[in-house]
């Protein structure tokens, strides 16, 4: 018996000593103490033993119990840290590396330079309103009393899409709708984009952004436009902005002028950034044309207004001191993110 207690208690240690993993420890704490296990069955044998023998041999038994249960914990303890470690240098994370970088968009020049015209018209008691860009004939030019011979209709600068449908050449048509759909008096703007059949090149688009304006009510002057618009400048380029108008021609408009800001870079004395001469392009304007008022419902005799139109790409590369228009379609997060 006692032979056989010895090589259970050498078999438990080789086998425990041998075991790779917690499920096999546990198959052999089943297999030595476990109801049918090894051990258990000696105990059963305990009947062979002789009376007198049996408190010694059973306290042998619980020795061995006992050891090989010591014998299972600290190996289970063993396997444990094993596998602890090993997961933990599998999921070590190491807080030296760099950060991984979230890049974010950023706001167009575009649309800088816009928001900032709203704020200013807003302030003014503007309201901003859209047209659509697929526009009918008569809004972008007949409404605007450009006549079916004026060079602007020649199909080289316009995207027709049918003989009375085209893609806009300048938010002007606007004018016209607002006017229709409502009584003065009218104060709003207009933004949106426009298509010219251009070539690219540094100033020149087949797509590019007008900011169109009118004003109508009873009264209106070129004094009003002509405050109003440099105020406008004041607040868009500096306090110390001066403004210039120059005569010129719009159909729509009479009289017509198209409006320069002093330079806002060398403050007129002339540089790189006005050519030379001191004063910056911006916008044209005038006074609604008294056949524009009528064709779209408002009597020229008791009511009055001016219009204007700025171009928007030429307000953001002045503004940003951006030198080719290119730059402002090609999205490249390392040109944007300057702004
Ligand atoms: N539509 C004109 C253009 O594209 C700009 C313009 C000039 C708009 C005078 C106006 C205006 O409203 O009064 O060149």
């Amino acid at each position: 018996m006692k032979e056989k207690l010895k090589e259970i208690q050498e078999k438990a240690r080789k086998q425990i000593e041998e075991a790779t993993g917690a499920d096999s420890l546990n198959d052999i704490r089943v297999g030595f103490l476990g109801k049918k296990g090894e051990l258990t069955a000696i105990l059963k044998s305990m009947k062979d033993v002789a009376p007198e023998d049996r408190p010694a041999f059973g306290q042998m038994v619980n020795d061995v119990r006992s050891q090989i249960e010591q014998q299972l914990m600290q190996a289970k303890a063993a396997v444990e840290a094993k596998e602890l470690e090993s997961r933990l240098s599998f999921e070590k994370i190491d807080v030296t590396l760099p950060a991984k970088k979230n890049n974010i968009g950023h706001r167009h020049p575009n649309t800088i330079a816009l928001e900032e015209v709203e704020k200013i018209f807003i302030g003014m008691g503007y309201e901003v309103v859209s047209g659509p860009e697929v526009e009918k004939d008569y809004y972008n030019f007949e409404a605007l009393n450009i006549p079916a011979d004026h060079p602007a209709k020649d199909e080289q600068d316009t995207f027709y899409i049918t003989k009375d449908i085209l893609l806009r050449t300048q938010t002007s048509g606007v004018q016209v709708r607002v006017m229709e759909s409502k009584k003065p008096p009218i104060r709003m703007i207009a933004p949106g984009r426009v298509f010219r059949s251009d070539e690219v090149d540094a100033t020149h688009s087949p797509s590019f952004h007008q900011i169109e304006g009118m004003i109508i009510d009873k009264g209106v002057t070129l004094a009003d436009l002509k405050g109003t618009l440099a105020e406008f400048a004041r607040r868009m380029f500096g306090e110390d902005t001066k403004v210039k108008f120059r005569p010129h021609h719009f159909p729509f408009t009479e009289p017509s002028a198209e409006m320069d800001v002093s330079c806002f870079k060398c403050k007129g004395k002339g540089c790189r950034f006005c050519k030379g001469e001191g004063w910056i392009e911006i916008l044209g304007c005038g006074m609604v044309h008294p056949k524009v008022l009528k064709m779209s419902g408002i009597d020229p005799d008791v009511y009055s207004g001016f219009a204007f139109g700025i171009g928007l790409e030429r307000i953001a590369l002045l503004k940003y001191e951006i030198d080719d228009m290119r730059l402002l379609y090609e999205n490249d997060v390392r040109f944007l993110s300057q702004f």
